[in-house]
């Protein structure tokens, strides 16, 4: 209903706009002579006037009413904007936005402006995944429980590739060799052993890779180190609830976790499956829940590895209607995660999902790539049609008008994770990122930040900045951040009452927000 509202809506509007900008063109097209020209002026001003004007009211935000309270903040807010972008125009190289992020995330969270979008209910982020949830400093302290393995290359590097909790030695590896944390923070300078350890938990300093096959190479070495850090089983429980801490922290009130449901270990040789993994992601957010009244919850998309066999991919399916049957709160839906240019493409296993279409919500990656033409572009098609409720990047959406038309039709959410596609490489500079154009027309999206952690991003902030200061019009103001984070409980996934339940929780933060800086005021 929502949507054909909109749609009628939209056609009103066009006719009646296009209709004064025709008469104003046949008007203009008349006229001649010096004599006219200040009514061709006239004529010229009006149109432009009118053309900004539609734009405005069309894009993202533009029809959010804000209240008196709500235009004090917006004013506020609009003045730090304009001054950083003012600094840009004038000196390019004195915005920091339009470099990388490696080099503006310290400056940019010292402005008084990131300082409010932090303080900001923004609602939830629908994108995330479980490895790269905690800042690297929670993770470095995590380093000091006993009982903690590391496996050094015997490169000349030395870099550190595996960590694991044992009593004894684990297990030979053939291109590292294991000794205690503990002892190599005796024999080498301990400094020195954080250092290095936080250096390969992040892909910070690196902004430049050959390609994107060097980039996710070294993505998937942050993965192999933390895995076995994180998935020892007191470990777990509390990471997520860790995480669950520094998201609120940062004024999310919601987090969809995609998780490959990772098999947890402990010391004595205790027997886990994926079901285990996830009670206690579940139990976490029951007990965060519990302390913290007004966050709204987390829940579970399980998203395994894209580049597998046929038969662990139907394995897959099996688990997803397991998680589904014993976790019926917790559970979301279904996604799979890697390189999607390397791994297999939806279209491959389309029989097996359109027979769980009915039962399993999809939440799939797709278009995440560069190409043009390929599988992994058509993967949105495929996502589109198999019935995905969102689509995770779609970076490649704009190039299918096609497919960009059904998805809109059928509501289908993209999530943008600005700082990821730039560290990933995908974009260069952030203003060049395609979702400005969703965001000119008003396309359902929310903002989301992937894998903050591994580019030391604050769990939403920092993607939320980009996308206010660049991804958006200049002119766009707190009725776009508005209706990011209102998208974001629109677009979660929530059955009627519970959606209901968490725009109320959302816009009491909202209001109280909007209070607290009309008092300080
Ligand atoms: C812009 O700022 C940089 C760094 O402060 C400076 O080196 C450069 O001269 C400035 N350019 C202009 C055109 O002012
Ligand atoms: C940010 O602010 C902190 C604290 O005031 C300061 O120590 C730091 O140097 C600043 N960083 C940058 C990059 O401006
Ligand atoms: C895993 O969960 C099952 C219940 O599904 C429980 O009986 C078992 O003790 C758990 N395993 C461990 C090692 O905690
Ligand atoms: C785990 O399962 C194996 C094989 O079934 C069994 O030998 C072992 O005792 C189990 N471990 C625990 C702690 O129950
Ligand atoms: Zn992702």
């Amino acid at each position: 209903m929502a949507n054909l509202r909109w749609i009628r809506n939209l056609a009103i509007f066009l006719i009646l706009s296009n209709f004064l900008v025709f008469a104003l063109l046949l008007d203009l097209s008349a006229l001649h002579g010096y004599a006219q020209l200040a009514e061709r002026v006239r004529i010229y001003e009006t149109m432009r006037a009118n053309i900004l004007e539609k734009e405005s009211n069309n894009q993202l935000g533009g029809r959010v009413l804000l209240n008196a309270k709500e235009r004090v903040v917006n004013e506020l807010i609009m003045l730090e904007k304009q001054h950083e972008l003012e600094l840009g125009l004038k000196n390019i190289s004195h915005f920091q936005v339009a470099q990388h992020f490696f080099r503006s995330f310290e400056k940019i969270g010292n402005t008084t402006l990131f300082q409010n979008l932090k303080t900001m209910p923004k609602g939830g982020v629908l994108h995330a995944h479980d490895m790269a949830l905690c800042s690297s400093e929670y993770l470095l302290s995590l380093t000091y429980r006993e009982h903690l393995w590391i496996c050094v290359a015997k490169s000349e590097t030395q870099e550190y590739k595996m960590l694991r909790f044992s009593l004894l030695q684990p297990q030979h590896e053939e291109s590292c060799e294991w000794s205690l944390l503990s002892e190599l923070r005796q024999s080498v300078l301990s400094d020195a052993v954080d250092k290095k350890l936080l250096a390969q938990l992040t892909m910070y300093p690196l902004e430049h890779f050959p390609n994107e096959d060097t980039v996710w190479k070294r993505f998937r070495s942050i993965f192999r180190l933390v895995v076995g850090l994180l998935t020892y089983a007191p470990v777990w429980s509390d990471y997520i609830y860790k995480a669950l801490e520094e998201f609120y922290a940062d004024g999310v009130q919601y987090l969809e976790i995609r998780s490959v449901l990772p098999i947890l270990y402990d010391l004595s040789g205790g027997n886990y499956t994926l079901l285990n993994t996830t009670r206690v992601m579940r139990d976490a957010d029951l007990r965060f829940r519990a302390s913290y009244p007004d966050w709204i919850g987390s829940r579970l998309i399980y998203a395994p590895t894209r580049k597998v066999s046929d038969a662990r991919f139907v394995e897959y399916l099996g688990n997803a209607l397991l998680l589904k049957s014993h976790f019926p709160d917790y559970f979301a839906g279904f996604d799979l995660v890697g390189w999607e240019d390397e791994g297999r493409p939806l279209h491959d296993y389309a029989r097996e999902l359109l027979a769980l279409q009915d039962e399993i919500h999809f939440y799939f990656h797709a278009g995440e790539t560069n190409w043009y033409g390929t599988n992994t572009d058509e993967n949105l098609l495929d996502a589109v049609l198999l019935g995905t409720k969102r689509i995770g990047h779609g970076l490649a959406l704009l190039k299918h008008p096609e497919v960009l038309q059904l998805a809109r039709l059928r509501n289908v959410a993209i999530e943008i994770n600005p700082i990821s596609n730039q560290v990933l490489q995908y974009i260069g500079d952030l203003r060049t990122h395609p979702a400005s154009v969703l965001f000119a027309v008003n396309y359902p999206v929310v903002i989301a930040s992937d894998d903050p952690s591994f580019w030391k991003a604050t769990p939403l902030t920092h993607d939320f900045y980009m996308a206010f200061m660049v991804i958006a019009s200049r002119k766009a103001d707190l009725g776009l951040l508005k209706q990011l984070a209102s998208n974001s409980i629109t677009y979660g996934a929530f059955s009627g009452n519970e959606r209901e339940a968490a725009f109320e929780k959302w816009h009491k933060r909202w209001n109280q927000w909007i209070d607290n800086i009309n008092t300080k005021l």
